[in-house]
Parts: C-alpha cells; structure tokens; sequence
C-alpha cells in the first residue's frame, strides 16, 4: 500500500469492480476467469471491513475499458503535500491514472513521472520509518529512483527490494503491520532482504497470498479468509484479524491493498 497515510488509515478511495473484470490481468494466482458478480459482493464487503475500522471510504465509479480500475493503489504514491501519479508497468493499465490525478489535485499538488520512469504503486509500502520500493516486471530502476528522491526531499529514506519473478508485486508477498513488523511469504522473499526489520511472521508458501494486509493502530488487521496457518501465526503475534472473503479479487492477481488508495 502506497505512501504516508498507508500508517494513518483514516480516508481511502477505492474504485468499484468494471463490467469487464472478467478481462483483469491474471498470471499469477488466477486459476480461472474472474466472476465480477462474486467480485462486486466481495467488494462491497471489503468497503464494509474498512468501514467497520472507522475508514471514511469514497467509492469511485469504474472506468469501463479498464478492467483492472478497482486497483487503485497501483495509480498514486501519496504523500503528506503531494501525489505522485504512476506511469503503471503494464501498458493496459496506462488509461487509469488521469481520473485519479484529477480526484487528486484539489487536496494535493500532482507529480507526474518522467515518461521512462515506470511504477505500479503496489511496489510501495511505507513502514513508518521509511518507504520500501519493489524492483519488479511493473517497477524499473528509473521508477525507484525518482520515487527515492521525491522521499528524500520529504525527509523519508527508502530501501529498494527486489520482487522475486514468483510474484507480481512487492505488496503481493509482504505487508508491514507496525513499523518494526513484516508479514512475509516464505518461498518468495528472502530473510536478507528482511534484516532490517525487528519481526517478521512468515507466511508458509503455499499461503502466501494472505501476506497482504491491512493492519490499524489498535491491532485489528484485515486478512483473506482461507489462509488458517497465517491468521493462527498473525494472532499469536498480537493482532485481532478481522476475515474477508477474497476468492475472486484474488482470480484478477489483486491482494486486500491493491483496492484502495489511502489519503489522509
Ligand atoms: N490484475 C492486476 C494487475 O495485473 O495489474
């Protein structure tokens, strides 16, 4: 999840589920056609389990011709004073950042990339204390690099990450519930690429999908249902899971974070 206010979690924009979801990009975890009628109702529940969290949450209507438009942490870096919009690594995706920079730019000022700088906002996570950038099929150096300046101006330093080809992005296999904490797919990141945080909660392979989280202050934390050895590991570590149906979010190689764009 992308940018400073992913720690404060009070406003998030998600974007409802197209007509066309049946067309999302799939490689990773997808198994068959996504249904977008069991992906609307799913939808709606997650927008409810934000609510429940005490998110004031904005739902956007879909853009249709984009098919993956219900992930907007893709679209947007967010920071305290400003936005920088993505140049998204999948080219299918491009059409789905202006509506947001337009969303966007009475509350904040709008940083565009430069043209070959590349970033999907699902290789960012802010922990906290710093920003974690994916290397990835959707992320280049060139991307990185731009967003670790824009976060060095702001004070915030960045650590680069290498997403592993198993994966699509950085968001896909960790998530940090509280700064010093990653949540962390074994069989996709590595122990060396985590040694700078105090604890992680390995996620066993064959559930890494459940590493994608959202965590709140007081501890609760949304996980997909499905996944019993991870939400055993999460609770046992303090948390209060709240469960989620995800199945045909997760056809589409979308994670809990992927729907929704955190802003204040
Ligand atoms: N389906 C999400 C993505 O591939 O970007």
């Amino acid at each position: 999840m992308p940018g400073v206010f992913d720690r404060k979690r009070r406003r998030a924009i998600v974007r409802k589920i197209s007509e066309d979801y049946e067309d999302a990009l799939s490689t990773y975890f997808g198994t068959k056609s996504p249904d977008s009628v069991a992906a609307k109702d799913q939808h709606r529940g997650y927008v409810d389990a934000l609510r429940s969290c005490g998110v004031e949450v904005e739902i956007l209507d879909a853009l249709e011709g984009h098919p993956d438009c219900c992930f907007v942490e893709d679209t947007a870096i967010v920071f305290e004073d400003a936005v920088v919009i993505c140049n998204p690594g999948h080219a299918s995706r491009a059409g789905e950042v202006n509506s947001i920079a337009e969303r966007l730019s009475n509350d904040f000022k709008i940083q565009r990339m430069p043209p070959d700088a590349m970033m999907d906002g699902g290789d960012v996570i802010y922990t906290g204390s710093k920003i974690l950038i994916g290397l990835s099929t959707r992320t280049n150096a060139m991307g990185a690099e731009f967003l670790s300046k824009f976060a060095a101006e702001r004070n915030i330093s960045t650590q680069i990450i290498e997403v592993p080809k198993t994966t699509l992005h950085l968001t896909t296999v960790c998530s940090v519930p509280r700064d010093g904490t990653i949540i962390a797919a074994e069989g996709h990141l590595r122990p060396d690429q985590l040694e700078s945080f105090d604890e992680v909660i390995w996620v066993p392979a064959e559930e890494a999908y459940a590493a994608n989280t959202i965590a709140f202050e007081d501890g609760r934390i949304i996980i997909s249902d499905g996944f019993p050895i991870t939400i055993e590991r999460i609770r046992k570590a303090g948390f209060e899971p709240i469960l989620i149906a995800m199945s045909e979010i997760m056809q589409a190689d979308g994670s809990l974070t992927c729907l929704s764009l955190f802003i204040g």
